[in-house]
């Protein structure tokens, strides 16, 4: 397991699954605001690659989050689009309504970076969030991510276009920080 200040990063359980699909997958608009597309149901049961993780599966690295402190499931985190070419990929995660607002976020972002830049030796890390995600936003900009640009009106969500920002983190910039 990886371990942050809050958070540990562990593999996937088996137990963990009904949790996210209730608490995360089943939440119609925070889908919509994370998946980058539209929600539909999960069936129970289906290996539906956001909950089932493949390990064969080399670009894409998924995690559950859990507090350091008693050990229960509080989220997902996922470094996925691993190119091992331009050694850099992309962050995800998602926290289960309860645990957000924590200091959780901050420390998964923190977690990540760690796995991206020493133990796969990555040169860039980049997110992608909705503009109005302050909570995503400040995750990664306290662990040293810049803005580097707006895409506007990228994203599609409930009824609306929504800018995404996109935040880029380079390897000596988080060793320095
Ligand atoms: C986005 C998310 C991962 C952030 O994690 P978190 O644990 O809630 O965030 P933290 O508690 O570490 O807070 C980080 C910062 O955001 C601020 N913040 C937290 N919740 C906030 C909210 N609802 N509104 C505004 N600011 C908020 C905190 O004050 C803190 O700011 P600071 O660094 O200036 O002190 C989490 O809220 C979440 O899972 N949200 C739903 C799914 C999602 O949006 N995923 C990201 C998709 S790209």
């Amino acid at each position: 397991m990886l371990r942050g200040e809050k958070v540990g990063l562990r593999a996937r359980h088996d137990e963990d699954i009904p949790i996210l699909l209730a608490e995360l997958y089943d939440d119609v608009v925070n889908s919509a605001r994370a998946e980058g597309g539209p929600w539909r149901p999960i069936t129970p049961g289906s290996k539906d690659p956001r909950l089932v993780v493949d390990d064969k599966e080399q670009g894409h690295v998924p995690f559950s989050v859990v507090a350091l402190d008693g050990g229960a499931l509080v989220g997902t985190a996922t470094l996925w689009g691993i190119d091992t070419h331009n050694r850099c990929a992309h962050i995800g995660l998602g926290l289960l309504p309860a645990a957000r607002g924590k200091g959780y976020g901050t420390d998964v972002v923190a977690t990540l970076c760690h796995y991206g830049f020493i133990v796969r030796g990555l040169h860039r890390l980049q997110i992608e969030t909705l503009a109005d995600n302050t909570a995503m936003l400040r995750s990664a900009e306290r662990n040293g991510f810049v803005r580097e640009g707006v895409l506007r009106s990228s994203s599609w969500v409930m009824g609306e276009f929504v800018d995404e920002v996109l935040l880029g983190l380079l390897a000596q910039e988080w060793k320095s920080s």
